[in-house]
């Protein structure tokens, strides 16, 4: 009998239980339809990672209003007409043993201008973002409640749809993060300015999600150690381990640690950055930049390669020593993300006391049985940290794009066998 490990005891989430501590972060799917509702495609995504035995899966950012939409094809939980669509992912995870989380997100400014319909970006502030160059509108305070309660109705929407829980998205610059960060949210009203102000928006988000869901479906929250903002006003980890403690007060049941804003680079998305640009501008979200950034990128794509591999090179653990201070001060499980995919590292996160569990998201793309090969110890996929996905992501299908892990991935599935999406 395999020698146990930490990584496969049970964790609980507030009112839910994990059978295990490694989860499926979130990574958009681009796998819905054009106006947001589930597909086969996206079903099928779903089912190789249950049946890999994954305890607990967090699904791509879902918009919860049609202007919080930031990629193409992305899932929608915005209308009530999505949520038999939603059923079946949710019933297709159960149906294998695994939690489903559904990650809520409003873009703000981080979307390329008309590119999803998206014409008038908004934010907390009228400050650009220099990675997609949209200037966005700042929002008028009576606008706010109107996104509180799209946070909320989308946590509704799930649950009815029979998910375990709801993520809220504050990390990565999206716009919840825009209204935390005195970088992106400059207003002198009740939603900005000091720190209880910035945070305003977040908490009545957390607070009348949790009234509304109630007690039995979790809530996690997806939040920066760090912004990575230099030279700018970011928010660093005092901020940040405040800003959880706070919102666990309002019935946050874990918090999923990670690091960046898009104005960061791609910190938060550390790796090797093999050919990443020019997949960028001929596949992916370049080609619906402007003139400038995609001659740039067309151009100069080996130097901004090999400059972003030595600014942000691979590691496991890349966002571990956040992690470890959040888990020092906070009464609830912490999981961290970030380049994990041996078992090793994931064992000595947890035993060091830098998490409580370890989330994963490049390596499920590579491998969507990762969990089941690391209990057997059996090789499978091993993603080797391209970023050929991202360069991807928001325009076509999530996948592994790399030749050789793709074939190798190709092959396991084939073995698998598939069946029929429910
Ligand atoms: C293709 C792709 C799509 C992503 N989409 C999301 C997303 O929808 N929401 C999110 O919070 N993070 C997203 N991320 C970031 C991941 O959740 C995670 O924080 C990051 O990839 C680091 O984890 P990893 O090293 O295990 O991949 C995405 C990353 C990739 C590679
Ligand atoms: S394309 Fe494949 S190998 Fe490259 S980072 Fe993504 S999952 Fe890993």
């Amino acid at each position: 009998m395999a020698p146990s490990s930490p990584l496969f005891e049970s964790l609980p989430l507030g009112p839910i239980e994990a059978a295990g501590r490694i989860f499926k972060t979130a990574t958009a799917e681009t796998r819905a339809s054009e106006d947001g509702f589930v597909t086969d495609e996206l079903v099928e995504w779903y089912q190789w990672l249950a049946r890999g035995g994954t305890p607990l899966i967090i699904t791509g950012n879902f918009y919860i209003s049609p202007q919080g939409k930031s990629t193409y094809r992305m899932c929608g939980v915005d209308a009530d007409d999505k949520i038999p669509g939603l059923t079946r992912l949710a019933d297709i995870c159960h149906r294998f043993g695994a939690k489903l989380v559904a990650q809520l997100n409003h873009c703000g400014r981080q979307v390329i201008v008309g590119h999803t319909g998206v014409d008038e970006p908004v934010s907390a502030s009228a400050v650009r973002d220099p990675m997609m160059g949209a200037k966005p509108r700042p929002l008028r305070a009576d606008e706010l409640p109107g996104i509180v309660e799209a946070f909320a109705e989308a946590a509704m929407r799930c649950r009815e749809a029979g998910f375990d829980g709801a993520q809220i998205h504050a990390a990565h610059g999206y716009l919840l993060n825009q209204f935390l960060t005195p970088h992106t949210n400059r207003r002198r009203d009740a939603y900005g300015g000091s720190f209880e102000k910035r945070l305003r928006l977040v908490r009545e988000v957390v607070r009348e999600t949790r009234r509304r869901v109630g007690p039995d479906f979790a809530l996690l929250l997806k939040l920066n150690g760090d912004d990575l903002l230099p030279l700018r006003r970011g928010l660093r980890i005092d901020d940040n381990v405040a800003i959880a403690k706070a919102l666990i007060a309002e019935g946050i049941d874990a918090v999923e640690v990670s690091v960046g804003h898009y104005e960061s680079g791609f910190p938060m998305t550390a790796g090797r950055f093999d050919d990443f640009y020019r997949e960028l501008v001929v596949h992916g979200a370049g080609q619906h930049m402007d003139a400038l950034r995609r001659f740039s990128m067309a151009h100069f794509h080996r130097a901004l390669d090999a400059l972003s591999r030595w600014l942000w090179p691979p590691r496991e653990g890349f966002n571990l020593e956040y992690a470890r201070r959040f888990k020092s001060e906070l009464s609830v499980p912490v999981i961290v993300v970030g380049g994990f995919h041996t078992r090793a590292a994931m064992e000595s996160a947890l035993a060091d006391g830098g998490a409580d569990a370890i989330s994963c998201g490049r390596a499920f793309i590579a491998d969507p049985f990762l969990v089941e090969h690391l209990r057997s110890r059996e090789s499978g996929p091993r993603c080797d940290y391209c970023n050929l996905c991202l360069a991807r992501s928001g325009t076509g299908p999530v996948d592994c794009w790399n030749p050789a892990v793709r074939a190798e991935k190709e092959k396991l599935l084939t073995a698998k066998g598939s069946i029929e999406p429910g």
